[in-house]
């Protein structure tokens, strides 16, 4: 991913892969208002240290947003800001992972996530999806086949509104199951929700962390995407004793999120603007996410599919299997445009013939010509595997799901390195 951000930097590249909310929607002057009233007035506390858990405006504000999602009764106890969202996710695999423990995922899942599974050496356990989100069906009998091998997850990691990539939502009675099943076995779940107050069209649903009630729900959220990305602010909220040992791993990380981004949103919040802001970013991404839609019905051929976004910044398009997206985007730099390729969203290989694409980051103009671009170094790929086999490629067809079939494919450019012994005493004394 890194090296992607890189190439994609490029001024002449369309870039459909990042995850890059459009900031330039964030009025200048009222930044320049609101750093010189905070120069005026708090210059000390904001290039000072902070508490660890963070200052108690922000987490003040953090509760109104909350507040948004109908996510009532938090006192300002139950959250720990966090340096991003990003953070929280490292902080929570930090804490709780071993090397060799189960960590259960949305397949796809974040891709950004991928690197803290890695880092912690977690054996993620990846549960497809469909247009309802997680297939709680697939959740279940893999909880019951991990139980009859003595093997708990130490959590199950969601991202279930909007998600990234795969820009679907899950349902209200899959979100009931899911909060029921952690409670059947007593196992935590990590609800990701950076996006869920970017809805474009349909009802809200309600968290994870409200349907729970917070006893088995650790909730992250971030002000990336409804403010501004970099602030490096977020926050989780989570049950106590979680919420404290999350505090210990964050002080050993980095000891506090920056004053000066606290003290920002502090003061941005008493202007009251913040809902209004997010009404400008909503209007802006509804917009964009149109303009994809409608281009790739226009140039995408009836061989892909692709998800109808309700929210967010992301749709998932899936290709025919014999195309390979990694391969693909090496091409569609050549024409200078730019996706990320499912298989940063797995960590067993799958994802080869996906892609995920942005809308929130760039033009409506540049949206229409990057999909165009896209869909013909894809129509080259489609008329190639035509003349080599002599068939036309059929229309896309969902594959069957089986839970017990893992793929043996081999991952890109990827190593495979020898596991730490799990019993090995410097590998569990290090976290
Ligand atoms: C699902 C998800 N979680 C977490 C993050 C991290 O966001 P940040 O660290 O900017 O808060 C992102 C960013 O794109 C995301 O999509």
């Amino acid at each position: 991913m890194r090296d992607l951000m890189a190439l994609t930097a490029q001024p002449q590249v369309i870039s459909l892969a990042g995850g890059l909310p459009d900031v330039s929607a964030f009025p200048a002057e009222l930044l320049a208002k609101i750093t010189a009233q905070m120069a005026a007035e708090s210059s000390v506390p904001a290039l000072q240290y902070a508490p660890t858990e963070g200052m108690d405006d922000v987490r003040e504000a953090i509760i109104e947003v909350m507040a948004a999602e109908n996510i009532r009764n938090l006192e300002v106890d139950d959250i720990l800001v966090t340096t991003g969202g990003q953070q929280a996710i490292d902080l929570c695999c930090r804490i709780l992972v071993d090397p060799g423990d189960v960590v259960i995922a949305e397949a796809p899942t974040y891709p950004g996530a991928v690197p803290c599974f890695n880092s912690f050496e977690a054996d993620l356990v990846q549960i497809e999806m469909d247009s309802d989100g997680m297939r709680i069906d697939i959740l279940e009998d893999t909880l019951t086949r991990l139980k009859a091998q003595g093997r708990r997850p130490k959590f199950i990691y969601t991202v279930p509104t909007f998600h990234n990539p795969a820009g679907v939502t899950l349902s209200l009675p899959r979100r009931k199951r899911l909060v029921e099943l952690a409670r059947e076995h007593e196992l935590l779940v990590v609800e990701d929700n950076p996006y869920g107050l970017l809805r474009y069209e349909g009802d809200p649903l309600p968290t994870l962390y409200e349907l729970d009630g917070g006893e088995f729900v650790i909730y992250l959220g971030t002000f990336s995407k409804i403010l501004a990305a970099g602030l490096r602010i977020g926050w989780a909220a989570a049950p106590g004793p979680v919420l404290q040992k999350l505090t210990i791993g964050k002080a050993a990380g980095d000891l506090n999120s920056s004053s000066l981004s606290q003290m920002f949103i502090s003061y941005y919040f008493r202007t009251g603007l913040w809902k209004q802001q997010l009404e400008t970013y909503k209007e802006l991404y509804r917009r964009r996410r149109d303009v994809m839609l409608d281009a790739l019905a226009e140039f995408f051929g009836p061989e892909a599919e692709w998800t109808h976004p309700q929210g967010g910044l992301f749709l998932w398009a899936t290709l025919p299997d014999y195309i390979d997206t990694s391969d693909l985007l090496v091409r569609a730099l050549d024409e200078d445009v730019a996706f990320v390729p499912g298989r940063g969203a797995y960590l067993d290989g799958r994802g080869g013939s996906a892609m995920r694409l942005n809308f929130s980051g760039v033009s409506e103009d540049d949206i229409r010509e990057g999909v165009r671009r896209i869909a013909k170094v894809v129509g080259e790929q489609i008329a190639l595997y035509g003349t080599l086999t002599g068939q036309t490629a059929p229309a896309r067809q969902a594959p069957a799901v089986d839970p017990e079939v893992v793929t043996t494919e081999p991952m890109a450019d990827v190593l495979p390195l020898p596991r730490r012994d799990v019993d090995d005493g410097r590998a569990r004394g290090s976290r």
